[in-house]
Protein backbone atom coordinates (compact mmCIF):
# COMPACT_ATOMS: atom_id res chain seq x y z
CA UNK A 1 0.00 0.00 0.00
CA UNK A 2 1.35 3.57 -0.84
CA UNK A 3 1.94 5.60 1.90
CA UNK A 4 0.34 9.04 1.51
CA UNK A 5 3.05 11.83 1.40
CA UNK A 6 2.92 14.46 4.69
CA UNK A 7 4.05 17.47 4.49
CA UNK A 8 3.90 18.84 7.97
CA UNK A 9 4.46 22.67 9.13
CA UNK A 10 5.34 23.14 12.82
CA UNK A 11 4.97 26.94 13.67
CA UNK A 12 6.19 26.06 17.36
CA UNK A 13 5.86 29.51 19.42
CA UNK A 14 5.40 31.37 16.25
CA UNK A 15 2.36 33.10 14.76
CA UNK A 16 -0.72 36.03 15.75
CA UNK A 17 -3.69 36.46 13.69
CA UNK A 18 -2.08 38.23 11.22
CA UNK A 19 -0.08 35.13 10.23
CA UNK A 20 -3.57 33.69 9.32
CA UNK A 21 -3.31 35.64 5.83
CA UNK A 22 -0.68 32.46 5.19
CA UNK A 23 -3.48 29.90 4.56
CA UNK A 24 -4.93 31.76 1.47
CA UNK A 25 -1.06 32.14 0.05
CA UNK A 26 -0.62 28.27 0.60
CA UNK A 27 -3.72 27.32 -0.39
CA UNK A 28 -3.46 26.66 -4.84
CA UNK A 29 -0.48 25.13 -3.79
CA UNK A 30 -1.88 22.70 -1.38
CA UNK A 31 -4.93 21.98 -3.65
CA UNK A 32 -2.78 20.75 -6.53
CA UNK A 33 -0.95 18.35 -4.80
CA UNK A 34 -1.28 14.73 -3.93
CA UNK A 35 0.07 15.15 -0.61
CA UNK A 36 -1.77 15.91 3.02
CA UNK A 37 -0.76 18.88 4.13
CA UNK A 38 -0.94 19.69 8.00
CA UNK A 39 -0.14 23.12 9.80
CA UNK A 40 0.55 22.73 13.60
CA UNK A 41 0.14 26.43 14.72
CA UNK A 42 0.20 27.25 18.95
CA UNK A 43 -2.91 26.60 20.56
CA UNK A 44 -3.93 30.72 20.71
CA UNK A 45 -4.77 29.96 16.79
CA UNK A 46 -6.09 26.54 16.23
CA UNK A 47 -9.64 27.89 16.01
CA UNK A 48 -8.87 30.73 13.80
CA UNK A 49 -6.02 28.92 11.88
CA UNK A 50 -9.42 25.91 11.16
CA UNK A 51 -11.13 28.73 9.86
CA UNK A 52 -8.57 29.92 7.38
CA UNK A 53 -7.75 26.79 6.72
CA UNK A 54 -11.68 25.81 5.49
CA UNK A 55 -12.02 25.14 2.11
CA UNK A 56 -8.18 24.97 1.28
CA UNK A 57 -6.61 21.16 1.64
CA UNK A 58 -4.88 21.79 4.88
CA UNK A 59 -5.13 20.29 7.86
CA UNK A 60 -4.98 21.73 11.11
CA UNK A 61 -2.85 20.46 14.45
CA UNK A 62 -1.83 21.06 17.88
CA UNK A 63 1.55 20.65 18.90
CA UNK A 64 1.08 19.05 22.30
CA UNK A 65 -1.61 17.56 24.64
CA UNK A 66 -2.54 16.18 27.69
CA UNK A 67 -3.06 12.50 28.68
CA UNK A 68 -6.17 13.25 30.56
CA UNK A 69 -8.92 14.52 28.77
CA UNK A 70 -9.80 17.37 31.78
CA UNK A 71 -9.11 17.96 35.01
CA UNK A 72 -7.01 20.36 37.19
CA UNK A 73 -3.71 20.86 34.97
CA UNK A 74 -3.11 24.68 34.75
CA UNK A 75 -2.09 25.81 31.28
CA UNK A 76 -2.90 22.16 29.41
CA UNK A 77 -4.63 21.82 26.71
CA UNK A 78 -6.59 17.97 26.47
CA UNK A 79 -6.67 16.00 22.89
CA UNK A 80 -10.08 16.49 23.35
CA UNK A 81 -10.27 20.34 23.41
CA UNK A 82 -7.56 19.95 20.16
CA UNK A 83 -10.78 17.94 18.60
CA UNK A 84 -13.27 20.44 19.65
CA UNK A 85 -11.37 23.54 18.28
CA UNK A 86 -11.14 21.40 14.90
CA UNK A 87 -7.80 19.82 14.56
CA UNK A 88 -7.12 16.19 12.97
CA UNK A 89 -3.60 16.02 14.40
CA UNK A 90 -1.01 16.74 17.31
CA UNK A 91 2.90 16.74 17.76
CA UNK A 92 3.88 15.00 20.34
CA UNK A 93 7.68 14.52 21.92
CA UNK A 94 8.96 17.19 19.88
CA UNK A 95 12.20 17.38 21.60
CA UNK A 96 11.82 20.87 22.07
CA UNK A 97 9.08 19.60 24.39
CA UNK A 98 11.15 16.64 25.77
CA UNK A 99 14.04 19.29 26.77
CA UNK A 100 12.34 21.95 27.84
CA UNK A 101 9.50 20.00 29.95
CA UNK A 102 11.42 16.86 30.44
CA UNK A 103 9.59 14.85 28.78
CA UNK A 104 9.69 11.05 28.91
CA UNK A 105 9.07 8.93 26.19
CA UNK A 106 6.38 7.03 28.72
CA UNK A 107 4.55 10.38 28.95
CA UNK A 108 4.54 10.39 25.26
CA UNK A 109 3.19 7.38 24.86
CA UNK A 110 0.17 7.94 27.31
CA UNK A 111 -0.49 11.30 25.13
CA UNK A 112 -0.59 8.99 22.31
CA UNK A 113 -2.86 6.69 23.28
CA UNK A 114 -4.83 9.97 24.58
CA UNK A 115 -4.89 11.13 21.01
CA UNK A 116 -5.62 8.28 19.42
CA UNK A 117 -8.84 8.04 21.43
CA UNK A 118 -10.14 11.27 21.24
CA UNK A 119 -9.71 11.26 17.20
CA UNK A 120 -6.61 12.63 16.78
CA UNK A 121 -3.43 11.14 14.72
CA UNK A 122 -0.40 11.68 16.90
CA UNK A 123 3.26 12.50 15.25
CA UNK A 124 5.39 11.11 17.60
CA UNK A 125 8.67 12.66 17.19
CA UNK A 126 12.21 11.13 17.95
CA UNK A 127 15.56 11.71 17.06
CA UNK A 128 18.97 11.74 18.76
CA UNK A 129 21.52 14.47 20.12
CA UNK A 130 24.94 15.59 18.28
CA UNK A 131 26.56 13.81 21.09
CA UNK A 132 24.75 11.02 20.69
CA UNK A 133 25.66 10.65 16.43
CA UNK A 134 28.98 11.08 17.70
CA UNK A 135 29.51 8.76 20.20
CA UNK A 136 27.85 6.46 17.75
CA UNK A 137 24.72 5.74 19.86
CA UNK A 138 22.06 7.27 17.59
CA UNK A 139 20.15 4.02 16.31
CA UNK A 140 20.19 2.81 20.06
CA UNK A 141 18.68 6.05 21.19
CA UNK A 142 16.36 6.36 18.24
CA UNK A 143 15.11 2.80 18.99
CA UNK A 144 14.60 2.94 22.69
CA UNK A 145 12.88 6.51 22.16
CA UNK A 146 10.73 4.71 19.29
CA UNK A 147 9.59 1.69 21.34
CA UNK A 148 8.92 2.91 25.19
CA UNK A 149 7.36 6.18 22.85
CA UNK A 150 4.40 4.24 20.90
CA UNK A 151 1.01 4.15 22.72
CA UNK A 152 0.23 1.00 24.38
CA UNK A 153 -2.76 -1.36 23.43
CA UNK A 154 -3.65 1.34 21.22
CA UNK A 155 -5.24 0.83 17.84
CA UNK A 156 -4.95 3.41 15.21
CA UNK A 157 -2.40 5.07 13.14
CA UNK A 158 0.27 7.36 14.13
CA UNK A 159 2.85 8.96 12.18
CA UNK A 160 6.90 8.97 13.73
CA UNK A 161 8.88 11.95 12.76
CA UNK A 162 12.87 11.35 12.66
CA UNK A 163 14.38 14.92 13.63
CA UNK A 164 18.15 14.80 15.05
CA UNK A 165 18.13 17.13 17.06
CA UNK A 166 21.08 18.77 16.17
CA UNK A 167 19.45 19.71 12.89
CA UNK A 168 16.46 21.24 14.18
CA UNK A 169 16.82 25.35 13.61
CA UNK A 170 20.16 24.97 12.94
CA UNK A 171 20.54 24.79 8.83
CA UNK A 172 22.56 21.45 8.80
CA UNK A 173 20.53 18.40 7.87
CA UNK A 174 21.43 14.70 7.70
CA UNK A 175 22.90 13.25 5.04
CA UNK A 176 20.78 11.62 2.73
CA UNK A 177 22.38 8.19 3.37
CA UNK A 178 22.32 8.83 6.95
CA UNK A 179 18.66 9.74 6.64
CA UNK A 180 17.51 7.12 4.58
CA UNK A 181 20.04 4.67 6.77
CA UNK A 182 17.61 6.00 9.89
CA UNK A 183 14.13 5.72 8.65
CA UNK A 184 14.58 2.25 7.19
CA UNK A 185 16.09 1.03 10.79
CA UNK A 186 12.59 2.91 12.18
CA UNK A 187 10.45 1.09 10.21
CA UNK A 188 12.61 -2.13 11.27
CA UNK A 189 11.20 -1.40 14.61
CA UNK A 190 7.66 -0.55 14.10
CA UNK A 191 4.39 -3.00 14.93
CA UNK A 192 3.10 -1.99 11.27
CA UNK A 193 5.95 -0.31 10.00
CA UNK A 194 4.89 -0.76 6.01
CA UNK A 195 2.17 1.48 6.50
CA UNK A 196 3.40 3.70 8.89
CA UNK A 197 4.60 7.28 7.73
CA UNK A 198 8.25 8.38 8.53
CA UNK A 199 8.86 12.17 8.33
CA UNK A 200 11.95 13.72 8.40
CA UNK A 201 12.41 16.64 10.20
CA UNK A 202 15.38 19.05 10.91
CA UNK A 203 15.69 22.26 8.30
CA UNK A 204 14.25 20.69 6.09
CA UNK A 205 13.48 23.69 3.15
CA UNK A 206 12.71 24.30 -0.24
CA UNK A 207 15.96 23.48 -1.52
CA UNK A 208 16.61 20.12 -0.14
CA UNK A 209 13.21 18.77 0.33
CA UNK A 210 12.38 16.87 -2.86
CA UNK A 211 15.64 15.11 -2.64
CA UNK A 212 14.56 14.06 1.16
CA UNK A 213 11.00 13.73 0.66
CA UNK A 214 12.09 11.04 -2.28
CA UNK A 215 13.89 8.37 -0.05
CA UNK A 216 11.92 5.05 0.33
CA UNK A 217 11.33 5.57 3.76
CA UNK A 218 10.85 9.24 4.22
CA UNK A 219 6.92 9.95 4.08
CA UNK A 220 6.85 13.61 4.15
CA UNK A 221 8.45 16.24 6.66
CA UNK A 222 8.08 17.99 9.81
CA UNK A 223 9.18 21.65 8.80
CA UNK A 224 9.37 24.06 11.16
CA UNK A 225 11.50 27.51 10.15
CA UNK A 226 10.51 27.09 6.49
CA UNK A 227 6.96 26.61 7.41
CA UNK A 228 6.56 30.04 8.71
CA UNK A 229 7.23 31.92 5.20
CA UNK A 230 3.76 30.73 3.13
CA UNK A 231 6.30 31.42 -0.13
CA UNK A 232 8.67 28.92 1.15
CA UNK A 233 6.24 26.16 2.88
CA UNK A 234 3.91 26.68 -0.79
CA UNK A 235 7.91 26.31 -2.58
CA UNK A 236 8.29 23.02 -0.60
CA UNK A 237 4.81 21.60 -1.78
CA UNK A 238 5.90 22.57 -5.14
CA UNK A 239 8.59 21.06 -5.35
CA UNK A 240 7.51 17.72 -4.50
CA UNK A 241 4.50 17.47 -6.75
CA UNK A 242 3.75 13.40 -6.63
P1 LIG B 1 13.32 23.28 11.55
O1 LIG B 1 12.42 22.61 12.70
O2 LIG B 1 12.69 22.93 10.23
O3 LIG B 1 13.29 24.76 11.84
O4 LIG B 1 14.69 22.71 11.67
C1 LIG B 1 11.87 21.33 12.54
C2 LIG B 1 11.13 20.93 13.80
O5 LIG B 1 11.62 21.18 14.90
O6 LIG B 1 10.02 20.35 13.72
Amino acid sequence: MARQLLIAGNWKMNGKRDSLAFFDEVAPAAGASAAEILICPPATLLAAAVDAASGASIKIGGQDCHANSSGAHTGDVSADMLVDAGADYVILGHSERRSDHGESSASVAEKAAAALSAGLTPIICVGESEAERRDGRAEAVVAEQVVNSLPKATDGAYVIAYEPVWAIGTGLTASLEDIQAMHGFIRGRLPDGEKTRILYGGSVKPGNAAEIFALADVDGGLIGGASLKASDFAQIIKNTAV
